[in-house]
């Protein structure tokens, strides 16, 4: 595809955004990240306010990027991420909601597969299925910073869907459940196979949400502080 940055989604200019963005699907989360963990920030993304930031945290230079949800949005902004901005290392920060019956409110899952319901790798016309998966290496840096914060983090498979209101509800969660699949959120799938197709690295750390089968859910300020656990994490792998 001939384009390049600026992009239809991203009026950042090449050079803009830095080779690692972490990629909270809220616009005005990133907004906060840059606020409250950067430091000598630029805003480079103002398109459909999905807001993208860049700035340093430590001395490194990093960036971060609003997603929106889903995989088609996500799927977008990470595609021109990598393939217009030379991005080489894509952290999604994002909440989930607890499959397994160990995962409680505010617990850390890592991603290492992507289970999925959508359609997403129809595109590649493969001739089977594609297991969408993490960069072992960000993965296993993941898990060794997050214990060096006496955080123990969930590491397996999670389930990336592409409805939150599914009409068959708790029973078509259970049956991914019953495959071992820790979580469900919306975006890792097409986050994990356009990192693949383009040999970058990929990573997805979420924090619990909700807990679907226990009728339970945080509210925003309860978010807040297990939030700020899992940006430590990211922070420090970047
Ligand atoms: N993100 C957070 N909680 C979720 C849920 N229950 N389903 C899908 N995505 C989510």
């Amino acid at each position: 595809m001939a384009m390049g940055a600026p992009t239809p989604h991203n009026n950042g200019k090449l050079g803009d955004i830095a080779e690692t963005v972490l990629l909270p699907g809220d616009p005005l989360r990133a907004k906060f990240i840059a606020e409250n963990f950067l430091e000598d920030v630029v805003q480079y993304n103002t398109v459909r306010g999905m807001n993208g930031y860049t700035g340093y945290y430590k001395g490194r230079r990093i960036s971060v990027q609003g997603t929106g949800m889903g995989c088609p949005s996500i799927g977008i902004y990470t595609y021109e991420l990598i393939h217009f901005y030379g991005v080489k290392n894509l952290i999604r920060i994002g909440s989930a909601g607890a499959l397994h019956e160990d995962l409680k409110m505010h617990d850390i899952v890592i991603g290492m597969g992507s289970c999925t319901d959508s359609n997403y790798a129809s595109q590649y016309n493969l001739p089977g299925t594609f297991a969408p998966t993490a960069s072992y290496e960000l993965l296993s840096k993941a898990v060794d910073i997050a214990k060096s914060q006496g955080v123990e983090p969930k590491v397996g498979n999670i389930l990336c869907s592409d409805v939150f209101y599914g009409d068959d509800g708790l029973e078509g969660l259970a049956k991914w459940a019953k495959m071992g699949v820790l979580a469900v959120e919306m975006e890792s799938a097409a986050l994990y196979m356009n990192a693949a197709r383009a040999g970058v690295n990929a990573l997805c750390i979420l924090t619990i949400s909700d807990c679907p089968f226990k009728g339970e859910a945080t509210t925003a300020m309860e978010r807040q502080t297990a939030f700020t656990r899992m940006m430590n994490i990211a922070l420090e792998l970047a």
